[in-house]
């Protein structure tokens, strides 16, 4: 027979198994009413999207001229609000919070509501509130951005890891690491660079965000870009490249290659590498990647 501390180390191995798959949310003890909870999220939409339009929209924005993408081609019908079984964060009481699939008025509201943020500050409050995100059932902080950000060199990620969620920061686990080196190797730091991600709060168990989770969230990154406004402009993996660019070529065929993303008054020179959480897995890789940074340092340079 077992005794208990072979129990007790049973249990944590299965719970180390558990966390290194990625699960990080238990199950409660308490039934829930879902179906009260999609009544209450109905009206807590109809509440987002009458707060989220502002009385007048800000000038200039890329945003408001950009093509009506992905979201705009697709029109999901809204879908009863699907149970999450996550502790509910501390911004919004759990009676509120259900997910939900983001509809055009939605997409469209967030579109308003990042284009009124005048400063990164109030982008940020505004990301803050805002509860068009399922992302945000789950994530522990938001993610919203790190470094410098009168720097002339952004870099943008796909969506924030287990690490980055636990901090609030981007870019800060093992990936976040190899890409502090990969910027020293080019005479750079944080100071000297602004990072940010499509999509701001961690996906459960770091799984892709979905394309209607990165739709709502596209309007909110591409404002920051405008704030930020830098001379160049990286995308870290094919994710955020495709996703702010519209290309639909692969990284390998991608990467390297200068390209122009557009602002409402001008063009940023920008360009994709390899993801460095890529390069942990690959690490031959890390030849062209030293390729491209030597071009992002010559750019600046040049610039
Ligand atoms: N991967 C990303 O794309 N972003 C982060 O912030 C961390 C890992």
């Amino acid at each position: 027979m077992q005794n208990s501390q072979d129990h007790l180390k049973e249990i944590e191995s299965l719970l180390e198994f558990y966390r290194s798959a990625g699960v990080d949310c238990f199950l409660g003890d308490e039934p829930v009413d879902w179906a009260a909870a999609s009544v209450r999220q109905a009206a807590h939409r109809h509440q987002a999207v009458s707060h989220a339009r502002p009385s007048h929209k800000a000038g200039g924005s890329a945003q408001s001229q950009a093509s009506e993408d992905v979201a705009a081609a697709s029109t999901p019908r809204q879908q009863p609000a699907a149970p999450s079984q996550q502790p509910a964060q501390s911004h919004q009481p759990a009676s509120a919070q259900a997910a939900v699939v983001p509809d055009r008025e939605m997409i469209a509201s967030a579109r308003d509501l990042a284009a009124s943020a005048a400063s990164l500050a109030d982008l940020k409050a505004c990301l803050e509130t805002f509860e068009g995100c399922n992302l945000k059932l789950t994530a522990k902080t938001l993610v919203f951005g790190d470094g410098n950000p009168e720097a002339r060199l952004m870099l943008v990620g796909e969506a924030p890891g287990r690490e980055e969620d636990l901090q609030g920061k981007p870019f800060v686990g093992r990936s976040g690491q190899l890409l502090d080196r990969m910027l020293t190797a080019i005479g750079l730091d944080r100071e000297a660079a602004y990072i940010a991600n499509v999509v701001p709060w961690r996906p459960p168990g770091n799984r892709t965000p979905t394309p209607q989770e990165t739709e709502i969230c596209k309007p909110f990154i591409k404002r920051q870009i405008e704030l930020v406004n830098p001379d160049v402009l990286v995308f870290l993996g094919a994710a955020s490249a495709k996703n702010l660019l519209g290309v639909q070529d692969g990284i390998r065929k991608m990467r390297g290659r200068w390209m122009n993303y557009t602002l409402a008054d001008r063009e940023i020179a920008a360009v994709a590498t390899y993801h460095p959480a890529y390069l942990l897995r690959s690490p031959l890789e890390k030849r062209l990647s030293w390729r491209d940074f030597l071009s992002i340092r010559s750019r600046l340079a040049g610039q």
